[in-house]
């Protein structure tokens, strides 16, 4: 408090939110890599726990009670939710707290406007986006929340006239603005009116946005709800004129579509495709479920490590199925005993392998396997054909050969791992049940593959205990 005396306080609290801008700079940038994404988390959220501490002994605060019991009550919930929620449970979670951003930078621009101001055109305008930006961004992250814990079907809601509905919507939208910014008062009689009506707009829009997009797109909407959510704040920002609000919102709003368009080159969609195709509404043809494929041809754990104990190379590819068995610390076991035994074991890892980005690596790196043996698809693609054995565990959608040779395909363009051309492939899944997208998988049917069943960690630790004899 003493340096706030002897300094002009506003100076030294702008210097700090800029020390607090860089350290979310450069942690973002560690992010990038999962070397030094652990210490990219710390050196944000140090930036953060400034910005925030700063921002408390900023002399504008006159009342810390509420503060100190909304911290409490967040730092409770966010302990618990962090620390009980499933691996495989994350992108629910990311889902909500987007929500939960969403829902605050409405009720900050919902205070200010309601609490008497100097009206000015600028201010309106940044009231208005957090209240729109913010209500959408909340319904939407409910519906993606509801989506993917499968409280309500991850089908894609398609209906007639939806197109005409969305263009009422937007038309209602703009001039519910107009009102609010420009007319103020020429059609409703009061500003709570107007600041219902345009919530009320918001989280029929955040809705309407979400219910069309089928489960398996989840993530990009995730994504890309997270980027709103940024932008909200960033609104937000200029609604109360916090410096380091307005910068953070500008970052996580930036990462949030960098992230978007990164996973949608990763399904090789466009972001239109994702948001407006409907995916996931196939039909039964497309879907293979009828479709006869052949034979499948199962192996047993004993048969499969005698072809794993003379194999000189082979490559582990991980899915979702590795994340719920939670069979990634079997896995780095026999991957260091294939080591042992004189095989080349690499990590092939999709990037939308699993539920969340980068979820492999995490579970990867949880097993302490290093970060030299994991290579991405464009690496080992090329020379798929000297790989004696892959090892594809849980995953499904991300290996399924439909994506580059059937255009009929819901996945047709999305780039995969192509374990098919290995010389010999081995699927650990429980069944022949399809994945995320609800499509069947011909890598199942060809020659050289063979379906090892059982839960992923069962059977990798049956494949350890062959191995250690
Ligand atoms: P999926 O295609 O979802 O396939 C996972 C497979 O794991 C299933 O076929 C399942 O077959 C098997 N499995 C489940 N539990 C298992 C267990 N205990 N032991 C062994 N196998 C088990 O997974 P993927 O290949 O990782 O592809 C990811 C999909 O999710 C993509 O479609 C992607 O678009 C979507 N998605 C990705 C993300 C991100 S950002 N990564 C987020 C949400 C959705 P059985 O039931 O027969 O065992």
């Amino acid at each position: 408090m003493i340096l706030f005396e002897q300094f002009n306080s506003e100076i030294v609290v702008n210097l700090i939110y800029i020390l607090a801008a860089m350290l979310f700079i450069f942690g973002l940038k560690m992010l990038g890599s999962p070397e030094t994404a652990r210490r990219g988390n710390l050196v944000s959220a140090s930036g953060m726990f400034l910005a925030v501490v700063v921002t408390l002994l900023d002399q504008s605060i006159i009342d810390f009670s509420f503060i100190l019991i909304g911290v409490c009550i967040g730092s409770l919930i966010g302990f618990f939710a962090a620390t009980r929620v499933k691996m495989t449970a994350m992108p629910e979670m990311v889902a909500l707290f987007n929500g939960f951003g969403g829902i605050a930078s409405l009720l900050v621009g919902s205070s200010e406007y309601l609490v008497g101001f100097d009206p000015n055109s600028a201010l309106l305008i940044a009231i208005y986006l957090t209240v729109l930006i913010g209500g959408v961004t909340f319904s939407g992250s409910l519906i993606a929340w509801g989506k993917l814990s499968e409280i309500i079907s991850g089908k894609p809601f398609l209906y007639k006239g939806q197109q005409i509905v969305n263009a009422l919507l937007l038309g209602f939208i703009l001039l519910s603005g107009l009102e609010m910014i420009f007319f103020q008062g020429l059609f409703t009689e009061n500003q709570f009116q107007i600041l219902g009506i345009i919530c009320l707009l918001a989280f029929t829009l955040g809705i309407l946005f979400v219910i069309p997009i089928g489960g398996a797109d989840m993530p990009v909407v995730i994504a890309l709800l997270n980027s709103f959510s940024g932008l909200a704040a960033c609104a937000a920002g200029f609604v109360i004129l916090n410096n380091v609000l307005i910068v953070s919102g500008a970052l996580v709003g930036a990462s949030g579509l960098i992230l978007t368009n990164i996973m949608c080159k990763a399904m090789n969609r466009s972001l239109a495709n994702v948001l407006f195709s409907g995916f996931g509404a196939v039909t039964d043809t497309a879907s293979g479920e009828t479709a006869d494929q052949g034979e499948v041809r199962p192996v047993n754990t004993a048969d499969a490590y005698l072809i794993l104990e003379a194999a000189s190379s082979v490559l582990i590819v991980p899915g979702y199925g590795m994340a719920v068995a939670q069979a990634q610390h079997s896995v780095r076991e026999l991957g260091e005993l294939l080591e042992a035994n004189g095989a080349e074991v690499k990590y092939a890892i999709h990037p939308v392998a699993g539920r969340m980005p980068g979820h492999m690596n995490v579970l990867l790196a949880e097993a302490n396997v290093s970060y030299d043996v994991l290579v991405e698809p464009e690496d080992v693609n090329p020379i798929m054909e000297t790989v004696d054995v892959c090892m594809v565990i849980g995953a499904n959608d991300v290996v399924n050969p439909d994506a580059k040779e059937n255009e009929g395909s819901p996945i047709y363009g999305m780039p995969i791992i192509e374990t098919d051309r290995a010389k010999t492939v081995f699927v650990l899944k429980r069944s022949m049940a399809s994945g995320f997208a609800g499509i069947q998988n011909p890598l199942f049917f060809k020659s050289n593959t063979r379906m090892l069943f059982g839960d992923a960690k069962e059977s990798v630790s049956n494949l350890v205990a062959e191995f250690k004899g």
